[in-house]
C-alpha cells in the first residue's frame, strides 16, 4: 500500500469531507473519524502502512505534544464529541473524547452536579486531551488530577483493537487496571475514544479571597490554616508572585485591580458551602481570623466577584501577548522550597540573560509552580533559560520538570532529569508492547539521556 492508497482507504472509512488539511505546525493531512469503529479502521490502515500518526484534541497543550512534521498524519477526535449517556443514580457520564471540558461542566451544572477537573483552557481543551495529559488545573487539592475523576475508558490501540472498560465499578481488581496506563500517556499508547467521568454534588455556593502577603512563608501559614479549618471544603489555593500579579491584574482590570500590586506574594483561595453561600464565606473568614501575616485582602462572595479574581489567575495569556518570545515551565517540588528555588532561578537568569523576565504563579498546595519567561529570542536563549530553570532542580529534590503539562516534544531531552534510566526503559518497553510499529505520536520520544543533556549534566 502506498500513501495514495492509504489516503483512498481513509476517505472510504471517514468520507471525503473528513480528510482535511492540518493545523499550522501540524500534520499536512488530518482524518476525522466520527465513531470508535471508524477510528479503529483508520488505525488498522495506518498500522498496515506503518504510517506515523498524531492524535489531535483541543490543541491547548503546552509542551508541543501535537507539533509534528508535516508528513505525519493527524487523527482528530473533534467528531467524537457526543455526550453519550448519563446515569443519575451513579452520577457517571459517558462522553466522547472530543467533547470540550466546558461542555462537560455545563452538562453537570444542568443536573445540579459538578465535574472536578477545571482549568483555564476549559473552552477549547477536550476530555481526550485532558486524559492524555492527566491534566491537573485549579482544583487538584480537592478532586485530584484527571486520573482521579475518570472511572472508565474506551481506547483504540495502534493495531485497531478496541479496549473497553466503561463498567464504572468502584472496585475491580480482576487483573490489571489497564485504563490507568493510558491516562497521562500523551497519546503514545493508544487513542482514547470515550471516557466515563465521575460527577459529584454541587455546593450551594462558593466564596473566594485574594490575599496580599509579604513572603512565601506567610502563604504557607495561610495554607495550613485554611487546610485545617476548611478541610474538604477548600476547593483551590493558588499563588501569584508580584511580577505575574501586577502584569495580569493591571491588564485585565483596566487600571483598578482588586488589590494594589506591589506586594511580594498573592494568594487566591476558594471555599465551598454545601448548604449555603454564607457557609462558604463564614468558613473562609473564620479560617483567616487571627492570622496576622495578611497585608491586604479582597473577599468575593458572588460569582461575578469571584470570576473577577479568578480571571487574574487564569489570565496567563496576558504574559504570552506581552513578550514576543515566551517559554513556559511547570515544575514540581515541596511547597516550602519555592522561595529558595525561585531566588536561585532569578539569580541565574540575571547572570546569564539580563533581558529575560520571569513570571511565577501556580498551584501552591500541589507543590506546582508555573514560570513564564519572556526573552528576546536571541539564538541560544531557549537552552540558557532551560538550564537556569532545570539545572538547580537537583538541589530541591524530590522535584519534577513537569508537574502537569507532560513531556511532549519540548521536554523530551530533559526527561532524564526527573526519571531514572530504569523508569524510562520500562516506559519504552510498555510502549513497544502496545505500539510495536511505533506509529503513535513518534515525535514524542522518551530518551534515556540525550547527548546535549549528558553535556549539561557533566558541567
Ligand atoms: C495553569 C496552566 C498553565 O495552571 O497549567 O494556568
Ligand atoms: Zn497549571
Amino acid at each position: 500500500m502506498n500513501n495514495e492508497t492509504l489516503k483512498a482507504g481513509l476517505r472510504q472509512v471517514v468520507g471525503e469531507s473528513n480528510v482535511i488539511a492540518g493545523p499550522p505546525g501540524g500534520p499536512a493531512l488530518v482524518v476525522r473519524p466520527g465513531t470508535t469503529k471508524a477510528m479503529a479502521e483508520c488505525l488498522k490502515l495506518f498500522h498496515g502502512q506503518q504510517a506515523p500518526v498524531v492524535t489531535l484534541g483541543g490543541l491547548t497543550g503546552l509542551v508541543h505534544g501535537t507539533h509534528t512534521p508535516s508528513h505525519y498524519f493527524g487523527i482528530s477526535t473533534e467528531r467524537l464529541n457526543k455526550i453519550e449517556s448519563f446515569d443519575p443514580s451513579t452520577r457517571l457520564l459517558v462522553v466522547g473524547a472530543g467533547t470540550k471540558l466546558e461542555a462537560v461542566h455545563n452538562f453537570a451544572a444542568d443536573h445540579d452536579l459538578r465535574y472536578g477537573v477545571d482549568l483555564g483552557a476549559r473552552g477549547s481543551c477536550t476530555i481526550g486531551g485532558n486524559i492524555a495529559t492527566n491534566a491537573g488545573g485549579n482544583s487538584v487539592i480537592r478532586f485530584g488530577m484527571t486520573r482521579s475523576n475518570v472511572v472508565g475508558l474506551e481506547v483504540v490501540l495502534s493495531d485497531g483493537s478496541i479496549l473497553t472498560d466503561l463498567r464504572g465499578l468502584p472496585k475491580n481488581n480482576a487483573g490489571y487496571d489497564l485504563k490507568q496506563i493510558f491516562i497521562g500517556s500523551e497519546g503514545t499508547l493508544g487513542i482514547v475514544t470515550k471516557a466515563l467521568l465521575k460527577f459529584s454534588r454541587r455546593p450551594a455556593g462558593t466564596a473566594s479571597v485574594l490575599l496580599a502577603l509579604n513572603h512565601l512563608n506567610s502563604a504557607l501559614t495561610v495554607m495550613e490554616a485554611l487546610e485545617r479549618a476548611c478541610g474538604h471544603s477548600l476547593l483551590a489555593l493558588e499563588i501569584m508572585w508580584n511580577r505575574y500579579f501586577e502584569k495580569v491584574s493591571t491588564a485585565l482590570s483596566e487600571g483598578t485591580p482588586p488589590l494594589a500590586p506591589g506586594h511580594p506574594v498573592y494568594l487566591l483561595a476558594q471555599v465551598e458551602g454545601m448548604d449555603s453561600g454564607e457557609q462558604a464565606v463564614e468558613s473562609l473568614v473564620g479560617a483567616l481570623e487571627g492570622i496576622d501575616d495578611v497585608i491586604d485582602s479582597a473577599l468575593a462572595t458572588t460569582p461575578v466577584q469571584e470570576s473577577r479574581l479568578w480571571s487574574i489567575r487564569d489570565g496567563s495569556d496576558v504574559i504570552e501577548r506581552a513578550h514576543e518570545h515566551v517559554l513556559s515551565f511547570d515544575v514540581s517540588m515541596r511547597p516550602h522550597k519555592y522561595a529558595a528555588y525561585i531566588a536561585d532561578v532569578d539569580a541565574r537568569l540575571k547572570a546569564r540573560l539580563s533581558d529575560a523576565v520571569a513570571y511565577y504563579f501556580g498551584h501552591l498546595a500541589d507543590g506546582n509552580i508555573h514560570f513564564m519567561i519572556g526573552h528576546d529570542g536571541s539564538s541560544g536563549a531557549t537552552r540558557l533559560i532551560e538550564e537556569c530553570v532545570y539545572d538547580p532542580l537537583a538541589n530541591y529534590e524530590p522535584s519534577s520538570i513537569s508537574a502537569e503539562h507532560g513531556i511532549g516534544r519540548e521536554k523530551a531531552a530533559h526527561l532524564w532529569r526527573s526519571r531514572s534510566t530504569a523508569e524510562i526503559a520500562a516506559m519504552n518497553r510498555i510502549r513497544a508492547a502496545l505500539d510495536p510499529a511505533g506509529i503513535l505520536n513518534p515525535h514524542i520520544s522518551y530518551e534515556p539521556k540525550s547527548l546535549d543533556a549528558q553535556y549539561a549534566s557533566a558541567r
